[in-house]
């Protein structure tokens, strides 16, 4: 299929966006992306539970509210004049999930189903939507392409693809267009937004939070699942990536009623030990590990055939090295000590 991404990577024409979760780790270099493209407005709708104020870029706009907030979200787009959505708000925490399903099915499905109707009441049926990897569980087979069978072994995933398959219906039904970006490991930092969740479980935070503080190692998960080293493997993509990929999923919306992307580089991904070095080699410390159980429903390898992206919306990731990701991370994390302070 033709490419339909413009030359200089900017979008079809200046566009007034809303991104939802603008506030957040992706969110927030989304934001700095769809600014860099030109884009005449871009409104943050996030209600700063874990957001963070200071991560939105001017001249970007923060409305805090609900995404469930039907009267603010039809206010915000005639207000400002609102023509396609990113939607990213969620909770994503696998472990959470499971013990709390409630919330997710709440947060990600209910309100998501909340956002969509205000949308289309507001005339908005544009969307890119943040969706994720765990929508396909554990995989036998790598790399993972689009049409893999759909069985997600989380309530984390499974809200994700209720979205999704909602999104589908909704865009026979109502002429809703849409694009769902499958992430899988964002990771790294631009110059300006980087990673600060409460808590913490992401690996590439975590191990660069033990070289800079030198005490507490590294709990390696698993080292005994069928891979080279024995550790999982995961397709690390930078953020600054991913978020270029949301401006071309936006033109796709233009060329495509309804489409799904794998977002991730590709390659043979990299495992929590290949991680580990590279942080090494990248802050020159020490990087204490500890061999630690496996965590649950952790799948070996989750690795993404990138083919569909690469070929259909002209993507290709600037800094697939990990190294360099780890690097940016790192950048980030000594710039801003504290991530972005306190939680407000
Ligand atoms: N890991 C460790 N020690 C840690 C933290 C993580 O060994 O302290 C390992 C994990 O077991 C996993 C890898 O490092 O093998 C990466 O773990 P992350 O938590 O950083 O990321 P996940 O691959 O678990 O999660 C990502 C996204 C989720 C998404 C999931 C799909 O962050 O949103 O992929 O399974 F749901």
């Amino acid at each position: 299929m033709r490419a339909i991404r413009r030359e200089d990577g900017g979008i079809e024409r200046a566009m007034r966006v809303m991104v939802t979760g603008g506030a957040g780790y992706i969110g927030s270099v989304v934001v700095e992306a769809l600014l860099a493209a030109g884009a005449e407005k871009v409104v943050v709708l996030d209600d700063l539970s874990k957001g963070h104020r200071a991560a939105v870029t001017p001249p970007a706009v923060l409305v805090q509210a609900d995404i469930a907030d039907r009267a603010a979200v039809r206010h915000l787009c005639g207000e400002h004049g609102i023509e396609v959505a990113v939607h990213l708000a969620a909770v994503s925490l696998v472990g959470e999930s499971v013990t709390d399903p409630a919330r997710y099915y709440g947060a990600n499905l209910v309100k998501g189903l909340a956002l969509l109707d205000a949308l289309l009441e507001s005339g908005v049926r544009r969307l890119v939507f943040s969706s994720t990897a765990a929508v396909y569980g554990e995989p036998a087979e790598s790399p993972i392409t689009e049409d893999f069978e759909l069985l997600p072994t989380n309530p984390y995933g499974d809200t994700k693809l209720a979205f999704e398959r909602a999104l589908a219906w909704y865009a026979s039904a109502y002429g809703l267009r849409y694009a769902s970006l499958r992430y899988f490991n964002a990771a790294g930092a631009s110059e300006r937004n980087g990673e600060h969740h409460q808590p913490e479980t992401h690996l590439v935070p975590l191990v660069l939070a033990a070289a800079r503080q030198g005490n507490a190692p590294v709990s390696v998960f698993g080292d005994d699942y069928d891979t080279p080293d024995g550790t999982c493997l995961r397709d690390y993509v930078h953020v600054c990536d991913l978020a270029t990929a949301h401006v071309a999923a936006i033109a796709a919306t233009n060329a495509y009623p309804q489409r799904v992307y794998n977002l991730g580089c590709g390659g043979s991904g990299y495992s929590v030990l290949d991680v580990v070095a590279a942080a090494r080699r990248v802050t020159g410390r020490d990087i204490a590990i500890r061999r630690a159980p496996r965590r649950a429903g952790d799948p070996a390898v989750l690795v993404a055939s990138s083919t569909r992206i690469r070929r259909e919306l002209a993507w290709a990731p600037a800094r697939d090295d990990l190294e360099v990701i780890v690097e940016d991370a790192w950048r980030w994390m000594l710039a801003h000590p504290d991530g972005y302070g306190i939680a407000p």
